[in-house]
């Protein structure tokens, strides 16, 4: 089963995570940066990078830094979001501005991002791949923020289209997962070919995981860990509002800030009732299959399959 593969992989990443990034002084800016991270996550991005070194025939260890310092940025933005998102609840716990104030929730995410970059350049590989390396994640974060800033400007919008919305997406989340997949290619010295396909896999298969997450927010309820409904009441133009309000829809709590859990449900059933929950359903799935055709340039392997798997279940997931 494909859990127990990530679970493995996690269990690895788990550990080196608990070995590279210890705690330092001042204890309370490391409380902060560390908080995420030991309350959980599905590891989903350093997982891949391993299978993907795998796939391309080496031992997966050898990438295990390049998935630490992915995670590690995936931290980092996770605490900022929660920050921009006004969110008090993920991974189960309260989110690290809650507990911590904004300003430590700043520098908390701040020293992840450095850090992560110390991490990717002890990589075992060839100095030059590594510099690549650096160099291509950095570009990554470069288009991470430029997503979330379309994200927070289209709440002030009420034309955005499918298109923009994917574009946005595509640089907040699917980069982060291009990046995941093809590092080890870039580490090892892979053909531009090899690179591309699996660079291609991870952002399609990070747009189809998006759409899913704006549907969790919706359907998921308290399995996922964080708050719900909140893109409803944050404003947040995904593929299911922008569907919904194409057909007229109109939403009680959209944009409000707050909503009782009653009006909440109500908008929710809306939602559903238009048909826009469906269509990006359906929207996701495709993403995913494109992903996986990516992966036909690899020879197969036990390890190619687990990337297919992974793929469905990202847009299967109820957490
Ligand atoms: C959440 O990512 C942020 C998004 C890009 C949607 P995950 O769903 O992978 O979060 P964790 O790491 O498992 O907590
Ligand atoms: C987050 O998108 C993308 C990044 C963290 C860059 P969301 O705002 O939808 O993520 P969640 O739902 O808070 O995890
Ligand atoms: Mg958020
Ligand atoms: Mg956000
Ligand atoms: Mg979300």
């Amino acid at each position: 089963m494909i859990s127990d593969i990530i679970k493995d992989r996690a269990e690895l990443v788990n550990r080196e995570i608990r070995r590279i990034l210890s705690t330092g002084e001042p204890d309370g800016l490391y409380r902060a940066a560390r908080h995420y991270l030991s309350a959980g996550g599905k590891r989903l991005r350093p997982v891949i990078t391993l299978l993907s070194a795998e796939a391309l025939g080496h031992d997966c260890r050898r990438a295990i830094h390049a998935g630490i310092a992915i995670e590690t940025i995936h931290n980092f933005t996770l605490i900022h979001d929660d920050i921009m998102d006004e969110d008090e609840m993920r991974r189960g716990v309260k989110t690290v501005h809650t507990l911590y104030g904004v300003p430590t929730a700043i520098l908390a995410g701040d020293t992840l991002y450095a850090e992560a970059f110390e991490i990717l350049a002890k990589s075992d590989a060839e100095p030059h791949n590594v510099v690549r390396a650096v160099s291509s994640l950095a570009r990554v974060c470069v288009e991470i923020c430029e997503g979330q800033y379309m994200d927070m400007s289209f709440e002030e919008r009420n034309d955005v289209s499918e298109q923009e919305y994917i574009e946005m997406v595509r640089k907040k989340t699917g980069v982060l997962i291009g990046i995941s997949a093809s590092i080890p290619a870039i580490l090892f010295g892979e053909s531009r070919n090899v690179e591309g396909a699996l660079w291609n896999y991870g952002v399609y298969s990070g747009i189809g995981f998006q759409i899913h997450d704006d549907l969790l927010d919706i359907t998921g309820k308290d399995k996922i860990g964080k708050d719900w409904g909140s893109d409803i009441v944050e404003g947040k133009k995904t593929l299911i509002v922008i569907k919904a309000f194409e057909q007229g829809v109109e939403l009680d709590t959209f944009g409000k800030g707050k909503a009782s859990r009653e009006e909440l449900e109500r908008d929710i059933k809306k939602l559903v009732d238009c048909g826009a929950v469906e269509y990006a359903r359906n929207r996701a799935r495709e993403y995913i299959e494109l992903a996986k055709s990516q992966l036909n340039v690899l020879d197969d392997s036990p390890a190619k399959f687990h990337l297919m798997e992974l793929a469905d279940y990202l847009v299967e997931r109820d957490y």
